[in-house]
């Protein structure tokens, strides 16, 4: 048995911030911020915005390209980072919204940037074994909120935006693995801190960042995780058709390629549009891809990403 994307969606706010728009309100350059990231614009969602807003439409999308209706959906998972409060989790505020079933699952996963794979690679364990048939699997940011705009070293990075997916199980080959890891001991040189203590904010809540240090954990372990994948099903870098990468920075998507003697041509790249969208970036590098109708059937895709924690994580499929 196996689990097998049917259905891709994606979102992105209206309202746009250009690298031209950051030079009035700090002290950068387009030039710096272009050719240290590749960023050109990123998406900012408007002041009542939430995450789930970002994922319903996202997720309308996914359920019409994957001709599934909102009750056919018996498992829903949001990978976020900036989920809409505390608690309920997003995932059941999108299961209302949606109208899904009022008594399938729906829980959240919280790997920072990773947490699209993590969230897909549990759904996959869930359907795979039989116990559910589609679901709805969704990485939704609104990172603006916890970026202080007057910190030029993170404040060009990040961006606003949703991503979803419908798997499906059945016979037909799909995800073939998926390998997950964290290091906690690297929680400080990436982290928004700040927590809700009687009533009020203690720490920051803004998203603090080793940004050298990152890159180089970064490039190194998105290299040991895909070779681990490509290990794992005895494949080598000619049999993946396509490398859909975490959108975080063009250096590091494109090191990470090098290592892997990967033409660029093969490597989805959107974090020009987009800037860093955390769990939402892959799902939506997926749908522009998978809508432009540049993934065939029957193709290799490799998906990877690191986050905060640090987390990081693989899943190889076929489409
Ligand atoms: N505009 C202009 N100058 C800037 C800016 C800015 N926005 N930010 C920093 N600088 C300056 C610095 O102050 C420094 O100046 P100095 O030499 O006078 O001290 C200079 O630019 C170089 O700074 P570095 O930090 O060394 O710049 P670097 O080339 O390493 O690029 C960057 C910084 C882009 C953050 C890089 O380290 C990076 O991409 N790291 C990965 C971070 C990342 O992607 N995080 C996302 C979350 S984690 C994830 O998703 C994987």
């Amino acid at each position: 048995m196996y689990s097998r994307i049917i259905g891709t969606g994606s979102h992105l706010p209206e309202k746009i911030l250009s690298n031209h728009d950051l030079e009035k309100m700090v002290d950068t350059s387009h030039d710096w911020i272009f050719s240290r990231t590749g960023i050109n614009e990123r998406h900012i969602a408007g002041e009542n915005e939430l995450a789930s807003d970002l994922a319903v439409p996202a997720s309308r999308r996914a359920m019409e390209s994957a001709g599934i209706e909102a009750d056919e959906i018996d498992l829903v998972i949001v990978a976020t980072t900036t989920p809409d409060m505390l608690f309920p989790s997003t995932a059941t505020i999108l299961q209302s919204k949606l109208g899904i079933r009022n008594n399938c699952p729906a829980f959240d996963v919280q790997a920072v940037c990773t947490g699209f794979i993590y969230a897909l690679a549990t759904a996959d364990c869930y359907l795979k074994s039989g116990k559910y048939r589609h679901a709805l699997v969704v990485g939704t940011e609104v990172l603006s909120r916890i970026i202080d705009w007057t910190d030029r070293s993170t404040c060009v990075l990040f961006g606003d935006g949703a991503g979803a997916v419908v798997l499906k199980s059945g016979e037909t080959p799909g995800i073939l693995s998926s390998h997950l890891h964290a290091d906690g001991s690297y929680n400080p040189i990436l982290a928004a801190p700040g927590r809700v203590c009687n009533g009020k904010i203690r720490g920051s809540p803004f998203v603090s960042m080793n940004g050298n240090a990152v890159f180089k954990i970064a490039v190194n372990v998105l290299e040991q995780v895909a070779e681990e994948a490509m290990q794992a099903n005895r494949m080598s870098p000619s049999d993946i058709d396509w490398l859909v990468p975490h959108q975080a920075n063009i250096r590091i998507i494109e090191a990470t390629a090098k290592k892997l003697s990967m033409d660029m041509e093969r490597v989805v790249v959107t974090v020009d549009r987009h800037g860093n969208t955390s769990a939402a970036s892959i799902p939506l590098a997926l749908d522009h891809v998978a809508r432009e109708g540049r993934f065939r059937e029957g193709e290799t895709l490799l998906m990877e990403g690191v986050g905060g924690g640090i987390t990081w994580g693989s899943l190889l499929l076929k489409w």
